[in-house]
């Protein structure tokens, strides 16, 4: 593992364009401390590899949110080819199953470089998109949502994942059942004032800090802030 902190803000990077976010960055140019940032699929697929080691060589932790779901042998050597990227964290889909989660961590394993450690690997559960009656009438699952989450939860520890995406609501129940080592990664938070956007089951940091989560993801409430580094500074001074 490379990440001996086990609570910390990832701003999630939600920009079209490279230039769009590396313009954002600049707010952090004159600040100690780096934020974590989350690269996902749009950013990713639009600038390529090119794109984390530009975010790498301003100082960034990063999160690289592509959710990996394959047969094990593509997996595998997909994240050998990502491990090579030097990211922190990356992610797949428990759905995959333990054998594919297991492939994952042995891919990134042979792609570590040389003197770096391992990518964190986080296991998405059940997406929040999903709600129970689709997971029920289109998944074709019987389980309720939150023992679907639970096992999953349980299936990525067994492959040796790092943890899981979840709700802030669900962390005290993931860390009840696999844990408080097995980390937790959370969305859907906003400030006690803030517009909620289209997320609907939000909660401040503060109070994801108090159910536990490890790593809060924030996007909206920070990248479209009149003042980022600020709003970026509160996120930090409720939850760390
Ligand atoms: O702007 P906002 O704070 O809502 O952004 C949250 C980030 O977390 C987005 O990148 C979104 O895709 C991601 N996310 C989420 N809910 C999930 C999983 C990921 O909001 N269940």
């Amino acid at each position: 593992m490379n990440n001996q902190i086990n609570r910390d803000v990832i701003i999630a990077l939600d920009f079209p364009t490279g230039e769009a976010a590396l313009a954002f960055l600049s707010n952090f140019k004159d600040s100690a401390r780096k934020p974590y940032v989350k690269v996902g699929m749009e950013l990713f697929y639009s600038e390529g590899p090119a794109i984390i080691e530009k975010i790498k060589a301003l100082d960034h932790k990063i999160f690289l949110d592509l959710k990996l779901h394959d047969i094990p042998n593509t997996v595998e050597k997909a994240m050998t080819s990502l491990a090579k990227l030097d990211v922190d964290m990356c992610n797949v889909h428990a759905a995959g199953t333990v054998e594919m989660m297991a492939a994952a961590i042995a891919g990134l394993e042979a792609g570590t470089l040389p003197g770096k450690s391992r990518p964190l690997l986080i296991a998405v559960t059940q997406l929040t998109s999903t709600s129970e009656e689709r997971m029920k009438s289109e998944l074709f699952i019987a389980k309720s949502l939150e023992d679907t989450v639970k096992g999953y939860a349980e299936n990525a520890k067994i492959a040796r994942l790092d943890g899981v995406v979840c709700s802030p609501l669900e962390a005290g129940l993931i860390h009840e059942t696999c844990g408080e080592e097995f980390l937790t990664i959370t969305p859907g938070v906003r400030f006690e004032d803030a517009a909620m956007d289209d997320q609907v089951r939000v909660t401040t940091p503060a109070r994801a800090k108090v159910l536990g989560s490890n790593f809060i993801v924030v996007g909206r409430p920070i990248t479209k802030a009149e003042n980022p580094v600020a709003a970026y500074e509160r996120c930090l001074k409720e939850f760390i």
